[in-house]
């Protein structure tokens, strides 16, 4: 079980696809992580059906340990066999439960997962140049900026620069104490 003493990552089920509609429709969630909104019911389920059926993408619920309460969701996806290396996507749907450490917590299980479990050498992902939380979040789990991709994205009316974030094995720190 992947799990800590205030939360546990599990597969994403049918079950979870109402709350998972609402938050990638959330301007908060899709401006961050890019993702193609409005997204529809119908596009959702095939997208979770092709998903279930997949061993190129793994997407897992992170709830809390606490009235299991399912909060948002972390995946791994563009594996690459021979390099060892698979990029991550991570975001608390719920505002509430944001700044509250779950998203660092769950980003600890996911690499030791990538790294114990799957074998990976390299876990990396692709963030908004100029959000100091964005960068402090993954700098303090042990990530390195490793660059910048100008104008990468067009994202709200404007081209902006995404970062790259890198985390090799045996980099990840362990996560700060929940304040
Ligand atoms: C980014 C995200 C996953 C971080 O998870 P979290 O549980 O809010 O973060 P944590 O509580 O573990 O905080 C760790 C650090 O991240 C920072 N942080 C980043 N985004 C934050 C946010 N929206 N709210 C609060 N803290 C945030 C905090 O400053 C904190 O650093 P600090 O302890 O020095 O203050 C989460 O805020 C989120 O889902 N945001 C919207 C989607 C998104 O941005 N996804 C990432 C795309 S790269």
């Amino acid at each position: 079980m992947l799990s800590d003493e205030c939360i546990y990552l599990r597969r994403l089920e049918q079950t979870d696809l109402d709350r998972t509609w609402a938050w990638v429709n959330d301007p908060a969630v899709y401006l961050k992580i890019g993702v193609q909104a409005p997204v529809s019911r119908s596009a959702q389920l095939q997208w979770f059906e092709r998903l279930d059926r997949s061993a190129e993408r793994l997407v897992l619920a992170i709830c809390l340990n606490e009235g299991d309460v399912h909060v948002g969701n972390v995946s791994l996806d563009s594996f690459e066999s021979r390099h060892r290396t698979a990029r991550l996507s991570i975001f608390i749907g719920d505002g509430a439960h944001r700044g509250r450490s779950v998203g660092s917590r769950a980003l600890a299980l996911l690499a030791g997962y990538a790294f114990d479990f799957l074998n990976l050498h390299r876990i990396w992902c692709k963030t908004t140049a100029g959000d100091a939380r964005i960068a402090r979040f993954y700098e303090q789990l042990g990530f390195q900026r490793e660059g910048v991709l100008r104008q990468h994205e067009f994202v709200d009316g404007r081209y902006v620069d995404k970062v790259l974030y890198g985390l090799l094995r045996g980099e990840l720190r362990r996560v700060p104490p929940t304040p």
